[in-house]
């Protein structure tokens, strides 16, 4: 099961990303985190001190990456054929969720008891190339070569506001969850995204944050409504944990934060996957995307690269 962490720059997405992924490898879940934004701070929010992750980013090796995931698929002759949303074919490398293969090898590190990798900074390099996002694109890649089944998760803390829909990234999820706060901003790119996601058919939840009182939650339920799953209150234990000191971990979180999390978890497991759909929404967005610039941009007819008879999942990896 895939999840995003979104909402506006502040909100709090990174935060949660890593209560949640801490919540569900403390249960004993498979988990993996990513940090999906290109100001990377997933990795001080699981408790890494300063220090590089000492993995390479998604970003750094995409390459290399392409050349793994095309593996085989006749459809995809070149690295240089393939885009972040080209989806996968008969031949493609399909990964399991933490699998024994060269790009969780090389991008994977433990921080804590979570495994986490990440996309990337946006650098010198990036600008006035390509797109913005480009960076991002290895998520992207890696989610859609990836058959993970229930009771494994991929947390992804990603960019600020309503960003996430320049790629077609914020297709890839089975949940999304948008971190608001009681405030008129923070509900606005609730209203962004909750459009967006109609067009689309994507699942998004949202989560209230940094409550502090009554006053707060009529707020959110009143511009809300019935999309507000849960709410995190504000957080001493999350300050504590900014300034190093977490004894006890998880444990000694505010029962109630403690309790949304669960929330959260039980609003993802309620809707298992439906690979075929999941797969359509990829080779829509490939599509859509290869008649707006990538056919120009690669000089190719990227809608050759889709397999009419494939749909990933247990059966294609088996
Ligand atoms: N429930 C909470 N209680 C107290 N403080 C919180 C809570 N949630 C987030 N914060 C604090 O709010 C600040 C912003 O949180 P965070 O970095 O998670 O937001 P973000 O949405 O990831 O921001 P950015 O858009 O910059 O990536 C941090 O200092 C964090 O400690
Ligand atoms: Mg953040």
């Amino acid at each position: 099961m895939r999840i995003a962490f979104v909402g506006k720059g502040g909100s709090g997405k990174t935060t949660l990303s890593a209560l949640f992924t801490r919540h569900l490898a403390g249960s004993g879940a498979p988990v993996l985190a990513i940090d999906g934004d290109i100001n990377q701070h997933l990795a001080e929010a699981l408790g890494q001190d300063d220090g590089p992750l000492g993995a390479p980013p998604l970003g750094a090796h995409l390459d290399e990456i392409k050349d793994l995931l095309r593996g085989t698929n006749p459809r995809i002759p070149s690295r240089e054929a393939m885009i972040k949303t080209t989806p996968p074919g008969t031949g493609s490398r399909l990964l399991r969720l933490l699998g024994d293969d060269e790009l969780h090898a090389r991008h994977v590190r433990r921080v804590g008891e979570v495994p986490m990798m990440a996309t990337g900074e946006f650098d010198e390099s990036d600008l006035g190339v390509a797109c913005y996002h480009s960076k991002l694109g290895g998520v992207e890649l890696y989610l859609n070569h990836l058959v993970d089944g229930p009771g494994e998760y991929v947390v992804v803390d990603m960019t600020a506001g309503a960003d996430a829909f320049a790629s077609g990234l914020f297709t890839r999820f089975d949940m999304t969850f948008l971190v608001a706060e009681p405030t008129r901003k923070g509900v606005s790119v609730y209203r962004q995204y909750r459009d967006h996601a109609r067009e689309f058919g994507i699942r998004v939840a949202v989560v209230g944050n940094k409550v502090t009182g009554e006053d707060d939650l009529l707020f959110l339920k009143e511009h809300v409504g019935d999309d507000l799953l849960t709410h995190l209150v504000h957080s001493p234990w999350v300050r504590s944990a900014e300034q190093g000191r977490t004894e006890g971990g998880l444990d000694t979180l505010e029962p109630h934060n403690r309790h949304a999390l669960t929330i959260l978890r039980e609003a993802v497991d309620a809707h298992p996957r439906d690979w075929a759909t999941h797969h359509r929404h990829a080779v829509e967005f490939h599509l859509r995307n290869a008649r707006a610039w990538a056919d120009k941009a690669t000089g190719l007819d990227l809608a050759a690269q889709v397999d009419p008879d494939f749909v990933p999942g247990p059966a294609a990896l088996a």
